[in-house]
């Protein structure tokens, strides 16, 4: 019954699988690479949101590197990625920083005390660098500009008591203590799924706050949550937001977008294990909300299913109306034993029967990274739809993966 819009080898594609789709991963890069070059400022890919290394070596044509949370993503950028490695980590520990040294460029701490606390390793690596002349490891500060138009609360970085970022005070007192020796940029994030003019309301508290430390500063990190690649985002009003930065500070620019990158880039695909019915009809999954797309309990949200639409409550009174408005209504639900690993309600025109290809779409960014094995649910296979429309398989996933993440 879904058959519009499939890759040529489309039978080929096992069930469950996230697919990317390179056409539509290049037409992101190409509009982050058309920012970097516009407004001078570089565009690193987090890694958090989007970390499909096979694909990189098509990113790295693009992008000027990557945004590691920690050493397994740095490792992986440095591995894989070959540019930039910029690393934040809001608390960084020691066997940490020994191998962050030897492969990042630039590294930012969530306090001055852990800048302190590890300065001895990075100038003993630096000076090691200078003999080999590789540039130098760089140091930032993440400050908090304390404002931030994120909800839900979960997702802002700003709110009272947040544990990222400096915020003002205790930066003044940072820099009476220790100075400022050493520090090179400034990193703030406060945006997640954000147009530019969030950014532009940001910055003024930003300048307002940090303003007389950035002419000591080489770097200025905008952080990521810019969401460049959606439809609607401003990017004229980004382009002029960093040029006008620039012609006022001189300093270079970065952004580190993850969820812009795979932004609309594929679909995860699934199938009809069962069809019950408990006063609705509920089609069962091998797809689950909980393991596969926890986004869609966490934000929350519902995704898109291809040839549907869907009741915006998940009441069974909302079914019946889909039901009048689509030929048929069913509840999405996962394999799991958790009540609600619910997907939502859905409207279709045909009647699906056990084995219908179910496909949710925008299922790359924050779901590979992110899934689990709750359950012993199997782990989706991993895909891609090259730019010639055929199918690869990239990676499957066994018993063997649940049963020594285990112990
Ligand atoms: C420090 C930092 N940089 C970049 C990002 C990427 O954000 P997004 O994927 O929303 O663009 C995040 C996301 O939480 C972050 O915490």
């Amino acid at each position: 019954m879904l058959s519009k819009n499939y890759p040529k080898n489309y039978q080929s594609i096992p069930s469950p699988c996230y697919v990317l789709e390179e056409e539509k991963l290049e037409k992101n890069l190409k509009l982050l690479q058309r920012v970097e070059k516009e407004s001078g400022a570089k565009v690193l890919l987090a890694l958090k949101g989007y970390a499909l290394w096979r694909s990189f070596p098509l990113a790295r044509e693009y992008l000027s590197g990557i945004t590691a949370s920690g050493i397994y993503e740095a490792k992986l950028g440095y591995e894989e990625f070959q540019k930039e490695v910029s690393v934040f980590s809001p608390a960084y520990k020691k066997e940490e920083i020994i191998e962050l040294v030897k492969i990042s460029n630039h590294i930012i701490f969530n306090s001055f005390l852990q800048w302190q606390t590890y300065k001895d390793y990075i100038l003993e690596e630096n000076k090691q660098r200078e003999v080999q002349k590789r540039a130098k490891i760089e140091i930032g500060l993440r400050v908090n500009p304390q404002y931030s138009e994120v909800t839900p609360a979960i997702y802002n970085p700003c709110i009272e008591g947040s544990r990222l970022g400096i915020n003002k005070e205790e930066f003044q007192k940072g820099v009476e203590k220790y100075g400022l020796e050493g520090i090179s940029g400034l990193h703030f994030h406060t945006h997640c799924e954000q147009n530019s003019d969030a950014l532009k309301r940001t910055l003024k508290h930003f300048v307002k706050h940090f303003g007389e430390f950035i002419p000591q500063m080489q770097w200025i990190n905008f952080g990521g949550g810019h969401h460049i690649t959606r439809e609607d985002y401003d990017v004229e009003l980004l382009i002029k937001i960093i040029k006008k930065f620039n012609k006022t500070y001189h300093k270079q620019v970065y952004l580190e977008p993850g969820e812009a990158i795979g932004w609309q880039t594929g679909f995860l695909i699934g199938s009809v294990v069962d069809i019950v019915k408990n006063g609705i009809d509920i089609a069962l999954l091998d797809v689950s909300a909980a393991a596969h797309m926890p986004d869609c309990l966490e934000m929350p949200y519902r995704p898109m299913v291809r040839n549907s639409f869907f009741a915006k409550a998940q009441t069974k009174h909302k079914q019946l109306q889909l039901k009048s408005e689509a030929k048929y209504a069913y509840r999405l639900g996962g394999p799991t034993c958790l009540a609600g690993d619910v997907i939502g309600d859905y409207g279709f025109e045909e009647e699906l029967k056990i084995g219908d290809r179910i496909i949710f779409e925008d299922m790359i960014h924050y779901t590979i990274v992110k899934n689990n094995t709750f359950n012993g649910v199997p782990l989706p296979s991993i895909g891609i739809i090259r730019k010639n429309g055929e199918f690869e398989l990239l990676k499957s996933f066994s018993y063997e993966d649940y049963k020594y993440r285990n112990s």
